[in-house]
């Protein structure tokens, strides 16, 4: 999307379309919608809607005007912000994403999106590019009645006294970060067919040339050499090969610690194995490589922004199949770290190849972990698809992360990791077995997982219930989110700055 900065003034703003936010200002229950523009031409043609109570500044609330008097844009959406009060930067990323998915239905490439009084800074033309471009991703795009609804075009109407040119980083910033953010959803909106372990490899290697990252793509042969026998056992039950991918961020001027090692579960397919998952909603497992997708659009937005930190991303990239040569129930297997893993469920995979990816981020240098997966319905259960559950073994790191949300605007919660827990996934005959019973699972799990990440500072995010959205946004389409992407670049930033 071709993005411009403009101080024309609103009512001179030649666009298919202007879209003015009206806000709630409003401290009680009773509406009072606040159209943000301090323009004459724009308060006359709001003045009658809100006089007849037809428009109170509801959030989302759409409202279009044709050919409104005064303004030389063909098309007026005054569109409700909600409570100025509670009014964010957050609140206008999604609104910046709402007002663009309003256009779609109407053919309209290109509009005029006005900053609301006393948000023109860089952090807002920041978010109302950010959400521009997300807003811009629809993921049905095997259809082939579909007409291409993608905007092209966004002018962001600046106040009078307002420097464009200074504002021109912020707009690339929030470009770079909202394409990335659809890069994972591109990705993850790939049926098993079309994202095997080895496409999915490809796609790490051209984006990594694009931008500039090392990548290296390993098969069977390193996997087995590495000895890691916990993401083999999941590996060695499909025709399709595995892949281990390894991108590197390294910029000339990087401190040699901290490193930032982001882990990805990438099963391009999960079908249980062995312990086949019923035929309903199977189809879903699909996104089962979401996680990767996650550390792969995060690293195309950390190898153009451009923190001072290096940055290393592991990706497991394999299918979870039952066949003859699957692995069972009952097998024990070695990880990388020499720990025994008793197999009780087949289709607790995403743990076992995350096993020997964060062994060998550690291995590779990283200082820091965190790692990103689709792990377990549990996680579903406790948090909807609303939050991404987050674990960590480090309050520190944990206080950090939380920073990187908050700048975010991303919904986490963190969920706890407990040395009771672990009781749960003792093994009689091994070290750890790789299912800790009905309770509890999304922490049995992170629990799982912290075995073989040693004394580093770790963090654990779950996205089984936010990386796909089953009912879509007025800012986000449904279908893939691209969920915790612009929280990791803000991690390696927080990283890098501190
Ligand atoms: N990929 C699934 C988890 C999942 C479920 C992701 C729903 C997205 C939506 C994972 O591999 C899995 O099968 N987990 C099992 C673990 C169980 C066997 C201990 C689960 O959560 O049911
Ligand atoms: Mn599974
Ligand atoms: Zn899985």
């Amino acid at each position: 999307m071709n993005i411009l900065l403009s101080t024309t003034a609103p009512s001179k703003i030649e666009a298919e379309c202007l879209v003015v936010l009206v806000l709630d200002a409003s401290e009680n229950k009773e509406p009072k919608p606040v159209p943000q523009s301090g323009d004459a031409a724009i308060a006359a043609a709001a003045a009658d809607l809100i006089a007849s109570g037809e428009i109170t500044g509801k959030a989302f609330e759409p409202t279009v005007l044709h050919k409104p008097a005064g303004l030389a844009a063909r098309r007026l959406l005054l569109l409700g912000g909600g409570k100025a009060k509670n009014f964010s930067v957050h609140e206008l990323r999604k609104l910046a994403a709402a007002g663009l998915r309003a256009m779609k239905p109407k053919q309209i490439k290109s509009f005029a999106f006005l900053c609301p009084e006393g948000w023109s800074g860089a952090e807002a033309v920041q978010a109302i590019a950010e959400g521009a471009c997300t807003g811009n991703f629809d993921s049905n795009y095997y259809q082939s009645e579909r007409k291409d609804q993608n905007v092209s075009g966004l002018t962001i109407v600046l106040p009078a006294g307002a420097n464009p040119k200074a504002l021109e980083v912020a707009v690339e910033s929030g470009r770079i970060l909202g394409e990335s953010q659809n890069l994972t959803r591109d990705l993850v909106n790939e049926p098993g067919n079309r994202m095997t372990p080895s496409i999915l490899a490809t796609r790490a290697e051209s984006m990594a040339r694009e931008v500039g990252l090392k990548c290296e793509v390993h098969g069977p042969a390193k996997i087995r050499e590495l000895k890691m026998g916990a993401f083999w056992s999941v590996a060695q039950g499909s025709e399709e090969e595995p892949r281990l991918v390894v991108l590197t961020y390294e910029p000339p001027a990087a401190p040699a610690s901290p490193v930032l090692g982001l882990v990805g579960k990438g099963v391009t397919f999960d079908s249980g194995g062995i312990s086949i998952k019923p035929a309903d909603n199977m189809d879903e497992m699909k996104t089962d490589m979401a996680g990767a997708a996650t550390m792969l659009g995060a690293m195309r937005a950390i190898a153009m922004l451009k923190p001072r930190l290096k940055v290393i991303a592991v990706l497991c990239a394999t299918e979870n199949m039952p066949s003859g040569k699957a692995q069972k129930p009952g097998d024990v297997q070695i990880a990388m770290n020499g720990k025994s893993i008793e197999i009780i469920n087949t289709d607790a995979e995403g743990r076992l190849v995350l096993a020997d990816g964060l062994c060998y981020a550690r291995q590779l240098g990283a200082t820091h972990l965190v790692d990103a997966a689709t792990l377990t319905s549990a996680c579903v259960v406790a948090l909807a698809s609303i939050n991404t559950g987050v674990f960590a073994n480090n309050d520190e790191y944990y206080e950090q992360f939380a920073r990187a949300v908050a700048r975010s605007g991303e919904k986490m919660w963190r969920m706890p990791v407990d040395a009771d827990y672990l009781e749960l996934i003792k093994s009689d005959i091994a070290d750890i077995k790789n299912t800790g019973g009905r309770w509890g699972g999304a922490i049995t799990a992170a629990m799982f997982l912290k075995e073989f990440v040693e004394d580093l500072p770790w963090l654990h995010l779950d996205i089984a219930g936010t990386a796909w959205l089953k009912d879509g946004k007025p800012w986000l389409a449904k279908g893939p989110s691209g969920a915790a992407v612009r929280t990791l670049v803000e991690l390696a930033h927080e990283l890098a700055t501190k």
